[in-house]
This record gives structure tokens, sequence and C-alpha cells, in this order.
């Protein structure tokens, strides 16, 4: 009897092509459509970045125009999604606030069960426009804030910042926050977007394939590593003018103790990069910006301190999360926010795959090893009658 081989976890197993996204570990590489991200981060807008994920091109003048009149317009909140999210207690945590959400946008869709591709582009952009609301108008009800709306006038980053902070944000961090948001998009068969892909095979519509991949995204292991990062250093401790060589020490010191408890420690590691994160040295450096513009080099200090004695120790690089969780920090969201920023951006590359998956779809249903009981039947004892 051939024994079958197990793929737990599915590590190592291709399962379909793509042509969205590109991970090369060998060189610590990631392209969207073909180009760099390290490119698009630098020289793009998030709307052209969501446009060519989802059209395979960069948009021309004329399209870009056009897509972004749409998007903003379709920016505010329906009624029954602030209802909805009313309903929930501050006390949940805000993935749950973006799940319902979701869940009401596609149910209020007037084409919900239409998974054509003008219709699922259509939904996709939709979402992409309304979901910066939001995440602000949690952010603001947890603050007790009353909800600001959007800005015509402002691009995609700017009028999220503006709505969830009240007031204009400088430009260095609109564009800290425009690379974050490019650098999240897309990650090819990454634990959520697999998830998507899983429930689009079913031919469900995007909303449901979107609300199923925010589940996934919501774990540590996942997303939610984001947020992990900023409780380690609020753990060790934010002390404000520490200086950056003492909270290194610190950091360092805390690192080490948690190694040697054999602790995993969030925002380190990677399934598929094992040399490091392609996004890190991108994100990095605007992390650096942001420590920069408010004059925080404690935090520099906390970061520096715990890759180095990762690094020592385990040879295990900071994955995007890693610098990503402190930037959002120093922007101002509440630590709970920082994964529905992320879902915020990768529903970009959550609705690409939903496209590519039913536009050539095959049902994903693996099959498994059955290591239970040798077949058995019911005794008449056992038989409650
Ligand atoms: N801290 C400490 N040790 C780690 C870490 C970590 N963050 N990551 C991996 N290791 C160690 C494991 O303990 C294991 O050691 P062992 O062989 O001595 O038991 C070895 O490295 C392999 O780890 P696995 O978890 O088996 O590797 P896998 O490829 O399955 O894990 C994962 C990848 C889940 C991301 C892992 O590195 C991890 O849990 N990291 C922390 C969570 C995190 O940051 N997730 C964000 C992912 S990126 C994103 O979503 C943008």
């Amino acid at each position: 009897m051939t024994e079958t081989q197990i793929h737990k976890g599915l590590a190592g197993v291709t399962v379909d092509t793509t042509s969205i996204s590109k991970v090369n570990p060998e060189t610590n590489s990631l392209l969207y459509r073909g180009y760099p991200v390290q490119e698009l981060a630098a020289n793009c807008s998030f709307e052209e970045v969501a446009w060519l994920l989802w059209h395979g091109e960069l948009p021309s003048e004329a399209e870009l125009k056009g897509f972004t009149t749409f998007e903003r317009s379709h920016r505010a909140l329906a009624d029954n999604v602030k209802a909805a999210i009313d309903l929930l207690p501050i006390t949940c945590h805000p993935m749950d606030v973006g799940r319902t959400a979701v869940s009401v946008l596609g149910a209020n869709h007037p084409r919900a069960e239409d998974s054509s591709p003008e219709a699922n582009l259509a939904k996709a952009t939709e979402l992409f426009a309304a979901f910066p609301a939001v995440v602000a108008y949690d952010q603001r009800r947890r603050r007790g804030l009353a909800p600001m709306g959007p800005r015509e006038d402002l691009d995609y980053s700017a009028n999220f910042l503006w709505m969830t902070f009240g007031e204009e944000a400088a430009p260095e961090v609109v564009d800290a926050f425009k690379v974050s948001m490019i650098l999240y998009a897309e990650h090819s068969f990454n634990a959520s977007t697999f998830a998507a892909r899983v429930i689009t095979s079913t031919l469900a519509d995007l909303h449901s394939a979107v609300t199923g991949a925010i589940g996934a995204l919501k774990g540590p292991l996942h997303g939610g590593a984001n947020e992990a990062v900023m409780h380690t250093f609020e753990e060790i401790g934010i002390r404000k003018d520490e200086p950056e060589e003492d909270a290194a020490a610190r950091a360092k010191a805390w690192m080490e103790n948690a190694l040697a408890q054999k602790n995993k420690v969030m925002g380190f590691g990677h399934r598929v990069y094992k040399n490091g994160d392609s996004r890190v040295p991108t994100m990095k450096a605007a992390l650096d910006d942001m420590i920069k513009h408010y004059d925080r080099p404690e935090i520099l200090g906390l970061y520096s301190g715990l890759e180095t004695a990762m690094d020592e120790a385990k040879n295990i690089k900071p994955n995007l999360d890693y610098p990503s969780g402190p930037t959002y920090h120093l922007m101002g969201f509440d630590t709970e926010m920082f994964t529905p920023l992320f879902l915020a951006s990768r529903i970009t590359g959550w609705t690409a795959h939903i496209m590519e998956q039913t536009a050539s779809n095959s049902l994903i249903r693996p099959l498994s090893e059955y290591d239970g009981p040798e077949e058995r039947h019911l005794v008449a004892s056992s038989v409650r009658k």
C-alpha cells in the first residue's frame, strides 16, 4: 500500500497559477503584475496600484481620472452600515467590525448575486472606496468622537487620515501611509487570499469571499501580527524621550528572555521568505521617516534592539508587520486598528484574486487522510430509545 503524502499547512504545495503577483524568496523580491513593489511604492499612488492589480496594467491618464472620480464619489458609508457598526460593542475587535461591515455592504448590493467580470470589478472598486470610512468611523466611535465625512478633494490616503483624525495629515505622513497601503496590497496565495479563492471557487459572491478572507487575516499568525508587534513594544515599555541606545538595550534583553522561554515573537519569520521579507526595507524607510517626523528615537531603539537580538539568536528576519505596526502607532491609530488597515489595503489583492479565480474556476476541494477509529457499529446498549 502506498503511503499518502500529507502536506501539512499546504507548505510547499503549488495549487494554481496566478498572474497577479510573484513572490520570489530566492531574490527576496515581490512583483505586482511584473513591477517591483518598491518601484510602485516610490512612484505610484495607491489608486494606480489598485488599478494595476485589477487590470494588469497601470491606468492611462484618462482611466485614472475616471477611476478617481468614481472612487471619490463612493466613499460615504450607507446608513445601515453605520447602524450595524453602532450595534457592535466597542469592546469587540475592530476586525469584527470590518467583517460585519463588508457583510452588510454585500447584502446591500443591488447585484449581490452577479459575479460577472463587470459586476465584480464594480463591487471591488466600491468596496475599496468605502472601506476606509468603516475604519475611520470605528476608530472615532471608540474614542467617543463624531464621524467625519469623506473629502473628495483628497486622494485615498490623505482622505483616510482625514476621516480618521479630523485634520489634514502632513504630506510625509500621507506618503508613509500610502507606502504601507501599497506594500500590504498583495502577496500571492497567503492564507486570507487563499480563503477568498476557496470561497469564490464555490461560486459564492465577492463580498462573501472578502468576508471569509477577513476572518483569516485576523489571526496573529497572519495580519494580526502588526498589532502583536505593538503589544510587544508596549510590554517592553515605550518611554518617550528615552535615548535610543537605552531603549535598544531593554528590547534586546526582552527578546533574549522571550527566546529563552521558546516564545514566538510576532512580526518575525515568514512561510515563504527565509532570508528577509522583500517589503521590509521600503516599510522600514517609511518608519524611519515617521520616527524623524514625530521625533521619537526611542521607537527606533526598540525596533533595532528586538531585530538585532532575534537575528543573533535565531537568524530570523522581520516581516512587513514589524515596521508597519510602529508606523501606524506613530500616526496615531489605536493598536487594534492596525489589522483593519492591512485589510483596507488587501481588499485590492483579494478582489483581484477573486476575479482571477472566477475567470478560470475549479472548485477547491482537497483530500484528507482519515486517522480516526476503524469502522465500527452501534450496539443495542448504546442506542438511546
Ligand atoms: N519567533 C520565534 N521563533 C520563530 C518565529 C518567530 N516569530 N518564526 C519562526 N520561528 C521558529 C519556530 O519556532 C521554528 O523553530 P523550531 O524549528 O526550532 O521549532 C522555526 O522558526 C520554523 O517556524 P514555523 O512556525 O514552523 O515556520 P512557518 O513557516 O510555519 O511559519 C510564520 C511562518 C507562521 C509566519 C512564523 O514565522 C510565525 O509564527 N511568525 C510570527 C507571526 C507573524 O509575524 N506573522 C506575520 C506573517 S507576514 C504577514 O502576514 C504580512
